[in-house]
């Protein structure tokens, strides 16, 4: 026998038993993002390579270590979105969505591809819901933003949430901060691991992401950004802080929040889990004024955030709440070979009226079928067999009280609609 073929590794299937919860969480986001005026964009799986070096930036982590890159046959550098906001911001420029709308309010659900060591919580391809404001430069943007974050969070069932909010400023405060960092840090790096070391060299801000204690020991007395903001960087994030806790949401200052890829300015925020293990950011974002210009087009500030659809299914999964199936369901019992075929039109009718219906194809036995009822959970069965074809009427069965009804074959859509409500 040949091999079996698996599914390629931090990758995963989704059956129909998840498929349900992946609905209604869609069907959730959907519901917030119409609440807050955000339209749908999809964009391609794939997109060139160089959107997303001059995106996301040359130094981080995902451009540098983790694209799915191909050439295809006529030698176009292609990458699978490790994100989606350059590709978002891509499509705005070119079919100048600005021109419609000063202030254009874009949401997705989405797929992206990165190539990480996979572990709870980390996948190579996974799911992600968000938006980008592209158009206002105000903190009143920024606080819409970070409360359809954390709305759309709670509506999908999460709690327990923590949101870390900071702001890193625009490129002439985060340059003064770049220096003095380094300067801080230049007599430890023979001490600093081996990442932080590269690093230092490339993009020193991210060694303040650090899980290594004794580097997060050192930098404890490390110059903090906020201490390098310009007064116009200091307004606006002192108005997001205010907008916010007038709005109730409760949030941290976290200094070392500067996040993974290169294009924020100002705002970055992460929403956080105690559910979930040491990935434990269900959500991040934050301003990015300087994108568009950066991939073309007209100078626009922009804000947006992402959330991680697996880990918040996995939040759901470890506070024991998934969704119950909403709709009650109707088994077609067939008690004879005649009978087989009679239900089949039966069956075609009740599903056009709307009914959830289902009846077996494997030509199984009367007490199989009713085990196959019981294992799809059916409210309802409807046994057809000959007397039943003769009287043209069938038996109709509550499968929890064991009741059971006489119907007409004619008023059966009917009468199992009426059943549902
Ligand atoms: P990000 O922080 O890279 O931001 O990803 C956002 C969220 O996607 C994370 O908080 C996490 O929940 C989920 N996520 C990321 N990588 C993985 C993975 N390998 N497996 C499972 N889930 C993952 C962005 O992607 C930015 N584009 C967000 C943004 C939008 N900023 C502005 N606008």
């Amino acid at each position: 026998m040949p091999d079996k073929i698996q599914s390629p590794k931090g990758t995963h299937d989704i059956l129909p038993e998840d498929a349900e919860r992946w609905q209604a969480a869609e069907a959730t986001v959907r519901k917030v993002m119409d609440i807050f005026s955000y339209g749908e964009i999809r964009t391609p799986a794939f997109e060139k390579s160089e959107l997303f070096a001059r995106g996301v930036g040359e130094t981080s982590d995902i451009v540098s270590k983790e694209m799915y890159t191909f050439a295809d046959k006529g030698k176009t550098n292609l990458t699978l979105k490790p994100e989606i906001t350059a590709p978002v911001i891509r499509s705005y420029i070119q079919h100048n969505l600005g021109k419609k709308s000063p202030n254009t309010k874009l949401y997705y659900i989405d797929s992206a591809f990165r190539q990480e060591r996979p572990q709870a919580g980390r996948f190579r391809q996974f799911h992600q819901y968000g938006v980008e404001a592209i158009g206002s430069p105000h903190p009143e943007m920024d606080a819409e933003v970070i409360t359809l974050a954390s709305e759309s969070l709670l509506a999908l069932g999460l709690d327990n949430l923590t949101l870390k909010l900071n702001s890193i400023g625009e490129t002439e405060s985060r340059t003064h901060f770049r220096n003095a960092l380094k300067e801080f840090l230049s007599p430890h790096v023979n001490d600093l691991s081996e990442t932080s070391q590269k690093r230092f060299e490339v993009n020193p801000l991210r060694i303040l992401d650090s899980k290594n204690p004794d580097e997060q020991a050192l930098l404890q007395n490390a110059p903090q950004i906020s201490e390098y903001l310009n007064e116009e960087d200091k307004a606006h994030f002192a108005e997001v802080c205010a907008l916010l806790t007038e709005c109730k949401i409760p949030f941290e200052i976290d200094t070392a929040l500067v996040r993974g890829l290169d294009y924020y300015t100002r705002t970055t925020f992460e929403i956080t889990s105690p559910e979930l293990g040491a990935q434990d950011a269900v959500c991040g974002g934050g301003r990015y004024d300087r994108l568009v210009e950066t991939l073309g087009g007209a100078s626009t500030p922009a804000i947006g955030f992402a959330a991680g659809i697996e880990r918040i299914l996995l939040c759901l999964e470890s506070k024991g709440l998934t969704d119950e199936k909403s709709v009650s369901h109707v088994y077609f019992v067939a008690q004879s070979d005649a009978a087989r075929n009679t239900i089949i039109p039966l069956v075609h009718a009740c599903r056009q009226a709307g009914v959830h219906t289902d009846f077996d194809s494997l030509r199984r036995s009367m007490k199989a079928q009713l085990r196959e009822a019981n294992r799809l959970g059916s409210a309802t069965a409807v046994i057809i067999g000959e007397a039943e074809i003769e009287g043209g009427e069938a038996q109709v069965k509550n499968l929890e009280t064991g009741d059971q009804t006489v119907v007409n074959f004619k008023n059966l859509p009917a009468h199992l609609v009426a059943l549902q409500i």
